[in-house]
């Protein structure tokens, strides 16, 4: 056990762990889009807040012109067990014939996703690829294409580098998860 200001917690990856696996992320991105040479720049859209250190440590490892553009969508709220799905910030970039790339925290079970994806369409992308930094190894109602995966970690509550459990731990250098007792809030 790591003692964390979480408490307690176990260490499932390291710092460098993640940033290996961000950096692997990278080489498949640029492989598939960078040929793809758009015409307009790949929309990269990051999921607040949780993408925030995902999307900071991997953009700049991107080769293509892109735009940054936000979207916050959140169905936890501050609880660790699943709600609604609350739409607080649309994105501001025109996605029309646009390829997009959405990068998330986690796949959990994916509705947030597929969502996002749907959107994204619905707003005339041509191209949207889904980059999440954890897998979590869990059963899905849908399948969720998601094309690029940092990470699998547990089905447990995880933490760190972005993820929080309860609002906090976001800044925890590295994934952390939360002991059983304290996983449900
Ligand atoms: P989904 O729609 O079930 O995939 O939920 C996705 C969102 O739930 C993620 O973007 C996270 O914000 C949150 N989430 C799901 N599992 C965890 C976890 O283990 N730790 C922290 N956040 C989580
Ligand atoms: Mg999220």
């Amino acid at each position: 056990m790591t003692p964390t200001h979480l408490g307690p917690a176990e260490q499932l990856f390291s710092a460098e762990a993640v940033q290996a696996a961000i950096q692997r992320m990278a080489v498949a991105i640029n492989a598939d889009l960078e040929p793809l040479v758009p015409h307009r720049p790949v929309v990269v859209l990051s999921v607040l807040s949780g993408a925030i250190v995902v999307v900071g440590q991997l953009l700049p490892l991107l080769h293509f012109p892109l735009h940054l553009d936000c979207v916050q969508v959140s169905r936890y709220g501050d609880k660790t067990r699943g709600g609604d799905l609350l739409w607080r910030l649309t994105p501001r970039e025109n996605l029309l014939d646009a390829t997009v790339l959405i990068v998330d925290d986690i796949l959990d079970e994916g509705v947030t996703l597929l969502a996002l994806r749907d959107y994204c369409f619905s707003q005339g992308a041509t191209a949207v690829r889904m980059a999440v930094m954890v897998r979590k190894d869990r059963e899905r109602q849908q399948e969720v294409p998601v094309d690029y995966i940092g990470l699998d970690v547990p089905d447990r509550f995880v933490f760190g580098f972005g993820l929080d459990a309860r609002g906090l731990g976001r800044n925890a250098p590295g994934i952390f998860a939360l002991l059983e007792e304290d996983a449900h809030g």
